[in-house]
């Protein structure tokens, strides 16, 4: 598939931050703790939490998205609940203020699901348990599927003018440093 412009725009605009968050999270040593096991799905908590209250308005309109069903609040919390963890207080809810940034910040959320996956297969393969991380891997083998299908809906909003770039990549940016604030120990 012909990738469209705007993953580009993304990808360059939001690489960096990308790699600064991986280097903040600190994964592998935070999942073979179990009190930073559950801090850590505890940010994911909370991020999602205060992210996707401030999608749902601007994003269950949007055809062909689906995000209530794509929505990983539940799973999360019921990965928290299976390692004793409790939901964290709101910090900061995100002004949505246009629809592309909120598709950019979305773009963040959806993105996570790729790395996870990657990540949740190569537990697979050491003696570090998964418990408490089927939110990392929510699609499985439709991971492909649901994210050409989300970047197709990204893709056919800019191109009809209803997603603004600058919109989409601030909306993006700001997904980056709510995620580095939730997940960073
Ligand atoms: C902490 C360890 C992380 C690792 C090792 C990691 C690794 C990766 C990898 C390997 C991909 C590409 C997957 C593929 O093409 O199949 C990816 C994509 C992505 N990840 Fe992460 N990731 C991590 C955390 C996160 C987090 C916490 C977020 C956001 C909350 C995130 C957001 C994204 C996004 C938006 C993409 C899509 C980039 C694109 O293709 O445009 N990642 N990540």
């Amino acid at each position: 598939m012909k990738q469209p412009e705007i993953i580009f725009i993304l990808r360059g605009a939001t690489g960096a931050e990308h790699l600064a968050l991986e280097g903040a999270v600190n994964l592998e040593a935070r999942l073979s703790d179990p009190d930073r096991r559950r801090a850590l799905v505890a940010g994911f908590y909370g991020f999602h939490a205060d992210a996707e209250y401030c999608l749902a308005p601007w994003l269950e309109p949007v055809e062909g998205l689906d995000f209530a069903a794509r929505r990983r609040l539940p799973r999360i919390g019921a990965d928290l609940v299976a390692l004793g963890g409790k939901p964290a207080p709101s910090r900061e809810r995100p002004t949505v203020t246009s629809l592309g940034y909120a598709l950019g910040l979305f773009y963040v959320l959806e993105g996570s699901s790729l790395g996870g996956r990657v990540i949740h297969k190569q537990l697979s393969h050491t003696d570090v348990d998964q418990r408490g991380l089927s939110f990392f891997d929510p699609y499985g083998d439709q991971t492909g599927a649901q994210w050409r299908a989300f970047i197709a809906v990204l893709d056919r909003e800019h191109a009809a003018g209803r997603a603004d770039s600058k919109e989409i990549v601030a909306g993006a940016l700001d997904g980056f440093r709510l995620a580095r604030m939730w997940l960073t120990e």
